[in-house]
C-alpha cells in the first residue's frame, strides 16, 4: 500500500507531526473548552480531527459531520444527525433505542443501509419550527450521559444560511446549555470564521478557543517522507525529497500527492532532473482542470496569475520587476487584478507573499509557459 495518503485518515503511522497542535486540542477538549480550528484549505484540518479522534477515542464518543454544501437548518440538522448515527454512539446499545426515537420525533425519512445503520434523507419541518429539531438532537446529546466529541468540519457555511443571525444564537445557547458535549468548529474560509467567532455583536463572539494549523516543519516532513521509503528498502535521493518540500511550499496536500506520486513509480527517479520528467508528465495530464480557466478571468487577471506562478513568491507586486513580468502598466491595474484574484481564492498571502494557493495549478503553469 501507498503509505502517502491524498485522503482521508487510517492511523498515527501514515500522520506526519502535528504534536503541538494534537496537544493543544486534547488539552481544550479535556477542560470542556469548544475550539474553532482554522487553516487554509488542504493544509491538514479534517486528517487532524480523525488524528485527535484516534487518541480520544476511548474517552468520547467522537462524531464527525461535514458541512460542506449545505444550505439550511434542516440540511446542517440533518449533517449533524447522520455524524451521530455513523459514530460509536450506535454500538452503545442503551443508545438504540433513545436514538430511534430521536429519528422519530425528528420527523425524518430515513432508509437503512447495508450495513444496518440508517441515514436520514430528509427532515421534515415546517417553517415556524425549524430549531424544533435541532433542539431534539441537542436533548438527545445532553440525555447520554457520556462524554462526546462533536466535530463540525466547514462550519463557515452556516455563514449561507437564510435567517443566519437567529439562528447562530439558538445554536449558541444550546452549545451553552450542553455539559457532556465538546465541540470542534473547524473551517477554511477565515474571514468567515472570524466574523462569526470575532465580531462583538455576534453570538459566538470570543466563545471558543482559536487553533489554527500551517505547514508542518520541514525537517519532521523529511524524515517521515524518508522513513516509508527506508521501510520498504526503496532507495530515494534526499535532494528529490527537499525538492518536493520546496516546489510544494510545505502545502500538506501536495507534499503527500508528490510523495505518493514518486513512491508509485516503478523505477524511483535517481535525480531531480529525472523527477522532473515524470512529474511534467503528471502535471500535464491535469489539463482538463485547468484549460478554462482564461474563459474565468480578465486578460490582465491571467497574465497577473501567470505572473505569480513563474515568480513562485512575490513579495511586492508592484515593483518594476513584476509589473514586467506580467506585464502589466500601472499600480492601479496590478492592484485590482490582485484583489479579484485574492477573491477568487487563486491566490493566497502566505508569510507577506503571494503565491497559488493551487500549487498544482503553480507547476502546470509554469510547465506550459
Ligand atoms: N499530518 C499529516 N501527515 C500526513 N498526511 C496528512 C497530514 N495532514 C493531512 N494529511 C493528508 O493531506 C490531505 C489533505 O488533508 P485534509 O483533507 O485533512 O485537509 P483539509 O485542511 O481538511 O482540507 P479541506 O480544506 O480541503 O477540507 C489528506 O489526504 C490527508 O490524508
Ligand atoms: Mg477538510
Amino acid at each position: 500500500m501507498n503509505p502517502f495518503l491524498i485522503k482521508g485518515y487510517i492511523s498515527p503511522l501514515f500522520f506526519c507531526n502535528r504534536v503541538k497542535e494534537s496537544e493543544m486540542l486534547i488539552s481544550a477538549i479535556r477542560n470542556n473548552q469548544d475550539i474553532t480550528l482554522f487553516g487554509l484549505r488542504r493544509y491538514g484540518k479534517s486528517a487532524l480531527i480523525h488524528h485527535v479522534f484516534h487518541q480520544l477515542q476511548k474517552e468520547y464518543v467522537c462524531v464527525y459531520a461535514d458541512i460542506w454544501g449545505t444550505s439550511s437548518i434542516e440540511e446542517f440538522t440533518k449533517e449533524l444527525v447522520n455524524g451521530l448515527i455513523s459514530s460509536e454512539v450506535f454500538a452503545k446499545q442503551k443508545t438504540t433505542t433513545k436514538l430511534f426515537n430521536l429519528l422519530k420525533s425528528l420527523g425524518a425519512s430515513f432508509s437503512i443501509g447495508t450495513d444496518g445503520l440508517p441515514t436520514v434523507d430528509v427532515i421534515f419541518n415546517s417553517r415556524n419550527q425549524q430549531f424544533k429539531s435541532l433542539e431534539e438532537l441537542f436533548n438527545f446529546l445532553n440525555q447520554l450521559e457520556i462524554p462526546i466529541l462533536f466535530a463540525i468540519d466547514e462550519f463557515q457555511e452556516i455563514k449561507k444560511y437564510d435567517n443566519n443571525v437567529p439562528f447562530e444564537g439558538k445554536l449558541r445557547s444550546l452549545i451553552q446549555q450542553s455539559n457532556n458535549t465538546v465541540f470542534i468548529f473547524s473551517g477554511s474560509e477565515h474571514h468567515l470564521l472570524n466574523e462569526l467567532f470575532n465580531e462583538y455583536s455576534r453570538p459566538f463572539y470570543q466563545s471558543t478557543r482559536m487553533v489554527s494549523i500551517g505547514k508542518i516543519d520541514k525537517g519532521d516532513y523529511h524524515a517521515f517522507i524518508a522513513g516509508k521509503f527506508k521501510k520498504v528498502k526503496k532507495d530515494i535521493n534526499p535532494e528529490i525529497i527537499d525538492y518536493i518540500l520546496e516546489i510544494s511550499h510545505l502545502h500538506t496536500y501536495y507534499v503527500q500527492a508528490m510523495a505518493n506520486f514518486v513512491y508509485g513509480q516503478e523505477k524511483t527517479p535517481s535525480s531531480i532532473s529525472e523527477f522532473d520528467a515524470l512529474y511534467r508528465e503528471y502535471i500535464l495530464e491535469k489539463h482538463v482542470f485547468y484549460s478554462e480557466l482564461p474563459e474565468r478571468l480578465t486578460k490582465q487577471q491571467f497574465s497577473v496569475l501567470k505572473g505569480i506562478a513563474k515568480t513562485r513568491l512575490v513579495e511586492s507586486p508592484t515593483s518594476a520587476s513584476f509589473m514586467e513580468i506580467s506585464r502589466i502598466r500601472s499600480a492601479s491595474s496590478m492592484h485590482r487584478a490582485i484583489n479579484s484574484l485574492l477573491d477568487k481564492q487563486l491566490i493566497i498571502k502566505e508569510e507577506g507573499k503571494l503565491r497559488l494557493y493551487d500549487v498544482f495549478l503553480e507547476h502546470y503553469l509554469k510547465f506550459v509557459l
